[in-house]
């Protein structure tokens, strides 16, 4: 990936201090506002629960509002691939909030090819916390990534580098690269952003683009969000259509609350 020379060597970057501390606090705190109104019966205001302690925000980039994410989505493609930023598409965008290792992930390596990722951290992550650990230089080893899951052996373990981060760091990397999320024994609350290379036929998530946050900024870069290329299947992130066995009991109470006590 010659764009961006850190990613290419290393695999990965960390740039420190990308979001400020005003705006780590006005995301967790509307992301806790969230977390309470869940997505039933056309309501497209909330939060989409995977388990009883994982989340994602539904339509980050319509119910975010503290941070408009299409102009962050610009400054991170300007960040990764510098003057080439609009040879690649924002191919996925999530906001996610895991408690209790609730998404455990060992060791893998993601077969993608012209891919970058970035998780911007709101929390710090550490060895018992959710950081990613990596084994460096894997990302160029691209022959022996057949597998989704990878054994390690010795001399990986040798090459094991641990990606702790603070809040408000941005980790890019290569998910070529073979990583692993460490266990989150408190709370791991992260912005992920997937930018593929314009021609990829890589399956694509579908991003809604709400006009309310076009801005001169944004319109002036629209092709990065353009991710249709004809050759590229688009997939829902994993959503069920039913109720999750895990659905917080909370739900059906505030359901029946609400029929008990509300008229509408
Ligand atoms: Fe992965």
């Amino acid at each position: 990936m010659e764009e961006n020379n850190h990613i290419c060597e290393t695999g990965y970057f960390i740039k420190n201090n990308f979001l400020n501390h005003q705006q780590i606090e006005n995301l967790k705190s509307e992301i806790f506002y969230l977390e309470n109104k869940f997505i039933f019966n056309g309501n497209s205001v909330g939060t989409v629960w995977f388990n009883k302690n994982y989340y994602d925000v539904y339509n980050p980039i319509t119910n975010i509002n503290s941070l408009n994410l299409l102009e962050t989505s610009v400054d991170i493609a300007k960040l990764i691939f510098k003057n080439k930023y609009l040879d690649y598409r924002l191919t996925n965008l999530r906001i996610s909030v895991e408690k209790y290792n609730a998404y455990p992930l060992d060791w893998h390596s993601d077969i993608v090819n012209h891919t970058v990722r970035a998780i911007i951290y709101l929390d710090k992550v550490g060895d018992n916390n959710g950081s990613l650990s990596i084994i460096s230089g894997s990302h160029l080893n691209k022959s022996n990534n057949i597998n989704h899951k990878v054994n390690l052996t010795k001399e990986d373990l040798n090459k094991k580098r641990n990606l702790n981060c603070d809040a408000g760091d941005i980790l890019c990397f290569d998910p070529n690269i073979i990583h692993k999320k460490n266990p989150v024994l408190e709370i791991r609350r992260t912005i992920m952003l997937e930018f593929q290379q314009q021609k990829s036929s890589s399956n694509k998530y579908i991003i809604l683009i709400d006009n309310s946050k076009l801005t001169k900024k944004t319109l002036e870069s629209f092709q990065l969000f353009n991710s249709a290329n004809g050759t590229s299947k688009f997939e829902l992130n994993v959503y069920s259509k039913k109720t999750s066995y895990h659905t917080p009991f909370i739900i059906f109470l505030k359901i029946l609350f609400n029929r008990l006590f509300k008229k509408n």
